[in-house]
């Protein structure tokens, strides 16, 4: 099972790499922000929000924000980061609190935010109704979720194991020095509970590689070309 630990043993060396690397800074974060509404003077929740960069980009941008991580190492991470790269003004609309994505009950009032925004997360998450149920909870009616996961043809061992079976798979990660385990879904496995819990999809992309990646990553490129590691999805609250 993926656990609270998981994260804070690597937390740091995470947080040293994540900005630089290609597949975030060049992939996964601008096809994120291309599914963003704008987001000035609105509440969002940054759900698993590692150490922070989502969160200090939409309270730059004139959100008020709360980011939360199940991990205390990434919140004190986010927190410390927040305290020092962000101007006053964003610094008092941001925080961040150790709470779980699937579990905001008694953290997060009914109603309190107009868009949550999860990057790489929900994939850690066994039950996904569970989360999705919550987040319709805390969404205000006609609020948005924008969220990135690993694609469902990531693993290729998990499709050929059996594309439909939902199953824990665990990669290596070389630019940490670790193995992560997450879970393999098939794409339904993630449209259906959304569905389930009054979201309308509005948009869903797997993206290839950016031009801008070429140069920097050829490897990634490459890879990135023959089939894409993270799904994006747009759904709206009822
Ligand atoms: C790949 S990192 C992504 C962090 C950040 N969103 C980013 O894009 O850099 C995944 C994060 O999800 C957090 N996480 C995993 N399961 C969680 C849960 N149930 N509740 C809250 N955070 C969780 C981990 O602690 C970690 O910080």
């Amino acid at each position: 099972m993926f656990g609270p630990t998981d994260y804070d043993d690597i937390a740091d060396r995470y947080a040293a790499g994540v900005d630089e690397r290609p597949w975030n800074a060049l992939y996964e974060r601008p096809a994120t922000l291309e599914m963003l509404p704008a987001v000035a003077g609105l509440d969002v929740l940054d759900a698993g929000c590692g150490p922070g960069w989502y969160t200090c980009w939409l309270a730059e941008q004139g959100a008020r924000v709360v980011g939360i991580d199940l991990s205390g190492r990434m919140v004190e991470i986010a927190r410390r980061r927040l305290a020092d790269e962000l101007r006053p003004a964003a610094r008092a609309r941001a925080r961040v609190a150790r709470v779980s994505v699937s579990d905001l009950r008694g953290e997060l009032a009914d109603a309190a935010f107009d868009l949550i925004v999860s990057s790489l997360v929900i994939h850690y998450v066994e039950d996904l109704h569970a989360m999705f149920r919550e987040w319709a909870r805390v969404l205000r009616p006609g609020g948005t979720c924008v969220l990135s996961t690993h694609h469902p043809v990531r693993d290729m061992k998990a499709v050929e194991a059996g594309y439909l079976r939902p199953a824990m798979v665990e990669e290596e990660w070389p630019w940490l020095g670790t193995r992560m385990r997450s879970f393999h879904r098939p794409l339904a496995e993630v449209t259906e509970p959304l569905l389930a819990a009054g979201f309308t999809i509005e948009d869903v992309r797997a993206p290839g590689p950016t031009e801008a990646m070429r140069e920097v990553d050829p490897k990634g490129y490459a890879r990135l070309v023959q089939r894409p590691a993270f799904l994006f999805v747009r759904a709206r609250r009822a």
